[in-house]
């Protein structure tokens, strides 16, 4: 974390309700590291999230669950180091708040501690309310996520699009106005209809942030390995790439083993 003076234009939980207020979209991306989340800090970027995507997309796991609290700390401590603007929310892995608020207490207290972020993520509507609660009274500021919540893959047996059915819908509706009572100070959308988005994030006083969640929302999600093009894999509708990374790295790789091959690499400037 960086020092009083230079945190002086630092993105807060206040920053972000004013930019509702105001009508200013937020900006937020994922990153898991120092020198990625310095580079994204630097750009201007409002929040970085250390999610639990880093399961997948630093551990190369095919779901979001075998993260653990103490990789998470990590993962979050390298990006703290990096930042000195934006607001660093980490994300609470899986089991480690479901069922037990003592212990969803504990694992956010350790997140705070250990890695000097701003901010804890959790995944649930009303099912966690009690462990968003317990978190809040730590003064532990709290976002939520609802919608397609990766940790309940198994549950929901795939990832599609989720709340596209009236009863599922009005259940998120109503979850969204608990976390908001609860004093969750945001919200995370996650593939959902962008009109279901766009009438919770009129319907609830604090910032809804989306991903797959259409336009009508207060501020935009993405991971950053996925919209730097880095993964090609991995391509949802909702995707924008903004760069092709897998591109430029592949090349400068190949050129680096042919140079290395051919000995002209290191040439007569590039030694001492
Ligand atoms: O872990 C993550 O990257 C997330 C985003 C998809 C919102 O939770």
């Amino acid at each position: 974390m960086s020092t009083g003076t230079r945190d002086a234009k630092r993105v807060t939980t206040h920053t972000l309700q004013e930019m509702k207020s105001k009508g200013v979209p937020i900006a937020m991306l994922t990153a898991y590291d120092y020198s990625l989340a310095r580079l994204v800090d630097a750009a201007g970027i409002d929040v970085i999230l250390v999610g639990d995507s880093a399961s997948n997309v630093m551990a190369g796991h095919e779901t979001t669950l075998p993260i653990t609290l103490d990789q998470m700390i990590y993962h979050a401590s390298s990006a703290v180091r990096g930042v000195h603007r934006a607001l660093v929310v980490v994300d609470l892995p899986f089991g480690t708040y479901q069922g037990n608020t003592k212990g969803a207490l504990n694992s956010a207290i350790r997140i705070m501690k250990e890695s000097g972020a701003h901010a804890v993520k959790l995944e649930g509507g009303r099912e966690v309310l009690g462990s968003i609660e317990r978190i809040l009274t730590a003064g532990i500021p709290v976002m939520g996520h609802l919608g397609l919540t990766p940790q309940s893959i198994y549950k929901f047996g795939t990832y599609v699009v989720r709340a596209k059915e009236e009863a599922e819908a009005q259940r998120l509706r109503e979850d969204a106005k608990l976390l908001e009572k609860a004093g969750c100070f945001a919200l995370v959308l996650e593939k959902i209809p962008a009109q279901l988005a766009a009438e919770v994030a009129a319907s609830v006083a604090i910032p809804v942030i989306g991903i797959g969640a259409g336009a009508g929302v207060d501020g935009q999600v993405l991971v950053l390995h996925d919209m730097l093009g880095i993964n090609q894999e991995f391509n949802p509708r909702f995707l924008r790439r903004y760069a092709d990374l897998h591109g430029v790295i592949t090349q400068a790789v190949a050129s680096y083993v042919t140079d290395v091959r051919s000995q002209s690499f290191p040439n007569a400037d590039e030694q001492y």
